[in-house]
């Protein structure tokens, strides 16, 4: 299968539309990472999003709608804080869990009684929603277990020859995933940190849970128990207060001859006299918005990447955090 990389405007969004509803896939960019999407409603274009990602059979996919759609005919019972949170944050980074209508194919939700609703605030997101004007099913448009794309070129690395159009909206703007946020309980609960913090929530309506995978315990998010976002060379993470650690590492594979590469933010790099550094930016969004593509950068370039976290941990670091965990940890 030929792979088009095409420009959003009036011709790739109706080639879209028509693949689509012709129960094809195609990627398509949001604010936070590319997706590939499916018609919610044809099992069989839903399940063949898994058959091309590699995805396991149990990991549950978010629904995306523009923003004038009604999802009264995808879920039920939205609470009056799912309400105020729609109006605060969206369209924007935050996926929200309800009780499901099944409406949708159960392919979507693997079987299960919930459905993740998003509303991506990109623009070509908006129009390629809007042209189809259906529930699209997409999860993040990588092979499963590698780094999420924030470029079509990242989309088309992995999957070229395998779906048959990328709509390419240019570099995504956030970087991380969207915030998963449980709706179905009286309080609610964060289960996958993203860019619209733990604390956003709070700070809207009162209180905020996040949800702790213990041992032995229920899996509520279910992409959260496998390993993720991992680059295709060796990766080391240190702590902020080993960095020191970092740099002797460094030192020591440079000196064996390994092509070794420090994945910092910039105060970090400032300090170290490591010469070969992929560097993440100074505040806390440019790190988001540029984890997965030095990452994916550092698989091409290093043989080792050592990863240094950053010194904040909290709010949007939460979420780099955890990526950074689950690529180089
Ligand atoms: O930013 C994003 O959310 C991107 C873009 C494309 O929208 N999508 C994305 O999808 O990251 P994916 O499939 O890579 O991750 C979806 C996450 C998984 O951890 C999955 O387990 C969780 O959302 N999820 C989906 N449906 C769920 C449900 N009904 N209940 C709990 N978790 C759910
Ligand atoms: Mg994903």
């Amino acid at each position: 299968m030929n792979t088009q990389v095409l420009p959003i405007n009036a011709e790739s969004l109706a080639l879209a539309e028509k693949l689509i509803k012709d129960g094809g896939i195609v990627a398509f960019p949001t604010e936070t990472v590319y997706g590939l999407a499916a018609n919610a409603y044809d099992t069989d274009a839903v399940k063949s999003i898994f058959t091309v990602k590699g995805r396991p059979n149990d990991n549950p996919l978010i629904v995306h709608v523009h923003s004038a759609y009604d999802i009264a005919g995808l879920v039920t019972d939205i609470p009056s804080y799912a309400k105020a949170l729609a109006k605060a944050f969206l369209p924007g980074p935050l996926t929200m869990v309800y009780r499901s209508k099944q409406t949708v194919s159960a392919a979507v939700s693997c079987g299960g009684d919930t459905l993740a609703i998003r509303v991506p605030s990109h623009s070509g997101a908006q129009q390629f929603l809007k042209q189809v004007n259906l529930p699209i099913a997409a999860p993040s448009a990588n092979v499963s277990k590698h780094v999420s794309p924030v470029t079509a070129k990242h989309v088309y690395d992995d999957l070229k020859g395998k779906i048959p159009l990328i709509l390419d909206g240019g570099k995504c703007s956030g970087g991380i995933e969207s915030t998963v946020l449980d709706c179905t309980g009286n309080v609610p609960c964060v289960l996958r940190s993203g860019l619209i913090t733990r604390e956003m929530v709070a700070a809207v309506v009162g209180e905020c849970d996040e949800y702790v995978l213990k041992d032995g315990g229920k899996v509520r998010s279910p992409g959260m128990k496998y390993k993720h976002y991992s680059p295709a060379c060796p990766t080391r993470l240190f702590d902020f207060n080993d960095r020191y650690s970092a740099y002797a590492l460094y030192k020591e594979k440079n000196a064996e001859g390994v092509n070794v590469w420090i994945l910092c933010d910039d105060t970090v790099a400032v300090e170290s006299d490591c010469e070969r550094i992929l560097k993440l930016g100074e505040s806390e969004n440019e790190i988001a918005a540029n984890l997965y593509d030095k990452l994916r950068e550092g698989e091409r370039v290093a043989d080792l990447i050592i990863a240094i976290a950053p010194q904040k941990q909290d709010g949007v670091m939460t979420g780099v955090m955890n990526r950074l965990k689950k690529a180089c940890g």
